[in-house]
């Protein structure tokens, strides 16, 4: 499996979330998504996965630290779970920043994670994150987290455009929440549990979504497939509504929610 196997990969990932260590890491890489919606702690042996767990977040806006003491408990907390299943100790990770923030608010996504108690920190931004599971050499990567939307074209392996704007699932959930008159944490509830009857209500939020996407890749080969990555779009259909509006090839995969996760966990050292 893995290496060279993206589903194969992202789905032994997805067999690993909540369940105990399937085995002690000789080689461990830590890589620490600090997402606007949900923190999300990975740990291969390697390649392979064994141990992934997450915990709500909030203290992210537009990918940029806002409560700082809050991320870093949460990641110090998942750290020590991790320590305690694993045997072992966690003293090296990567985490990763949205494309194009500042470099000062690059850093603090690094000092979060000492502050947690990972000694060396490795920092690498979310869409490269994505594209080192996906192993794209020719595409867009898009990742479409809860806050936003970054966008990387990749040409013969190489980045040629990089960029990120807000946008993603919690503007969904504040379209539904707006139509329906409920708080956001019905509307996100209704999002997943009755995605059929969410599909109309979303679609011009999901057409935003796709005009980003457009701006974003401008001037870019139209004939490069959209891979998606995030939470934010695992609603069915999602992929066809920006396939037809884009008139564009849109590729959806199992489990995208962990996609940037694990392409953070292996760009650890
Ligand atoms: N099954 C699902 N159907 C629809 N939306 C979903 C589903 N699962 C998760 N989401 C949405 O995905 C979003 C979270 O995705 P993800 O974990 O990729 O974001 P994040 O990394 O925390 O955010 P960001 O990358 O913007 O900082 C949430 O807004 C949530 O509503
Ligand atoms: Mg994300």
């Amino acid at each position: 499996m893995a290496g060279g196997d993206p589903q194969a990969l992202l789905a032994a990932a997805a067999d690993r979330v909540g369940k105990p260590p399937n085995g002690t890491p000789a080689r461990p890489r830590v890589g620490v998504d600090l997402g606007t919606a949900s923190c999300v702690l990975v740990v291969l042996d390697d390649e392979r996965p064994v141990w992934v767990e997450s915990a709500g977040s909030g203290a992210l806006q537009d990918g940029v630290v806002v409560d700082f003491a809050r991320a870093a408990a949460t990641v110090r907390e998942l750290r020590e779970r991790a320590v305690d299943a694993l045997g072992i100790e966690l003293t090296s990770a990567a985490t990763a920043y949205p494309p194009c923030i500042p470099a000062a608010d690059a850093r603090a996504c690094t000092y979060v994670c000492e502050t947690a108690g990972f000694r060396d920190v490795a920092l690498v931004d979310e869409v490269t994150a994505a594209q080192r599971t996906l192993e794209i050499t020719d595409g867009v990567v898009i990742d479409v987290g809860g806050g936003s939307t970054g966008v990387g074209v990749f040409r013969d392996g190489r980045l040629e455009r990089l960029d990120d704007r807000p946008g993603g699932g919690h503007h969904l959930d504040l379209v539904v929440a707006g139509a329906l008159g409920v708080d956001v944490s019905e509307a996100e509830q209704f999002k997943r549990e009755r995605p059929g009857e969410a599909l109309p209500i979303l679609t011009p939020g999901l057409h935003r979504i796709a005009e980003s996407i457009r701006a974003m890749t401008r001037g870019t080969d139209a004939d490069l497939p959209l891979h998606l990555a995030g939470g934010a779009l695992m609603l069915p259909r999602a992929g066809d509504v920006l396939a037809q509006y884009l008139q564009r090839t849109v590729v959806t995969h199992p489990h995208a929610l962990l996609i940037t996760p694990l392409g953070i966990a292996r760009s650890a050292p």
